[in-house]
């Protein structure tokens, strides 16, 4: 099968076409390769994959519409995994448009690409962050998601809602995956886990938003991946008894489909940060902090309709996940 994975040089998308290439698919990646955070990091992903004999990998802006249109004409993928976005909740305070440019143009250029090309099926990230203020724990793919907090919860949100109208109106397989924060070996820079090691690291202190009242349902890395590939092997079908009153929200008269992907097990920032010290050896200088704009208290997904269709059930512990990558990043960093 040949597969485009966006985003290819990123945390998720690296290893999601590395997951793809060791089953012996065709993968062409793309990526932006933009400064959000360190492009070395980036570029040492991408060389990871490059050994790989089915990978190629074109540097492009989902943004560049021609570009684009080309692409997807030159290869007819046959399943879209779309990675690529400008991720982060708290930049979206800072820089909105990044995200008007790579998650709504960006959304659109890949939903054309799949309408006109006979894509069999458009896998793209959503966030839990799209719960916004729901407080109903845990968060099910029937709750209202009409009241995100931040413009980066707004743009997923509308790539939810623009993929439901090309399922629509030209029969377009789509799912949309809402990730519960992802961690893990080669991840992201402006996260916590990362953030907190390097600072604990460096003997410098960490910021701990809410006083440390917070908890989120972290999710390893293994665990996404392969809830990425269980779900792109399920092609949603039209549900012939959904109805607007009756149905339910996260499927459609329309081919369509949104899941939760998340551990289903929320821990508390404190414990998440006790973890980290425990794999580093060292006892971090707490920097207590006021709740961010933007961000939620809680998450915690429902992961039940995951379990249902795919069979697969998130486990990695966090004690685990975070010990994995506390030795990558000594490994990486040498430090
Ligand atoms: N990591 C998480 O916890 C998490 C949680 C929820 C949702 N997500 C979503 O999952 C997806 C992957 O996230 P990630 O953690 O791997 O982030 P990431 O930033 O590491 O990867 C995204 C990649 O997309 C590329 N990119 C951004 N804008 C682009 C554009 N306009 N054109 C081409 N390439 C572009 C970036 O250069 C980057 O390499 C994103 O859609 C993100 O919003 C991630």
């Amino acid at each position: 099968m040949k597969y485009l994975v966006t985003g290819a040089a990123g945390f998720i998308g690296f290893f999601t076409a590395q997951r793809l290439l060791k089953a012996g698919h065709q993968v062409v990646g793309i990526d932006n390769l933009n400064s959000y955070y360190q492009v070395q990091l980036k570029e040492d992903r991408l060389k990871e994959l490059e050994p790989f004999e089915h990978f190629s990998f074109v540097k492009m802006d989902l943004a560049d519409r021609d570009g684009m249109a080309q692409l997807f004409e030159e290869h007819g993928f046959d399943v879209v995994i779309h990675l690529a976005a400008q991720a982060g909740v708290r930049y979206s305070l800072e820089n909105p448009f990044a995200y008007a440019d790579s998650n709504l143009i960006g959304h659109l250029s890949i939903l054309e690409g799949c309408r006109h090309n006979k894509v069999k099926h458009l896998v793209y990230a959503s966030s839990s962050s799209v719960y916004g203020l729901n407080s109903k724990m845990p968060f099910a793919t029937e709750d209202s998601v009409d009241h995100p907090v931040s413009l980066y919860a707004a743009t997923k949100k509308a790539n939810e809602l623009m993929s439901h109208t090309y399922s629509h109106l030209y029969q377009i397989p789509t799912s949309g995956l809402r990730f519960f924060t992802v961690y893990g070996p080669w991840g992201r820079p402006d996260m916590a886990l990362f953030k907190f090691t390097k600072a604990i690291i460096n003997g410098e202190p960490i910021d701990i938003y809410n006083n440390g009242d917070l908890a989120r349902d972290f999710t390893y890395i293994d665990d996404i991946v392969e809830g990425i590939l269980r779900v792109a092997s399920k092609i949603p079908e039209a549900n012939s008894e959904w109805t607007p009153e009756q149905g339910s929200a996260k499927d459609s008269s329309a081919p369509y489909r949104v899941y939760n992907i998340g551990n289903g097990s929320p821990v508390q920032l404190m414990d998440f940060v006790k973890a980290i010290e425990k794999a580093i050896g060292i006892e971090a200088k707490k920097n207590f902090m006021p709740m961010q704009p933007g961000d939620v208290y809680k998450t915690w997904a429902d992961t039940e309709d995951l379990e249902k269709v795919t069979g697969h059930k998130p486990q990695v512990s966090v004690e685990k996940g975070v010990e994995k990558f506390v030795a990558w990043y000594r490994k990486y960093y040498q430090v």
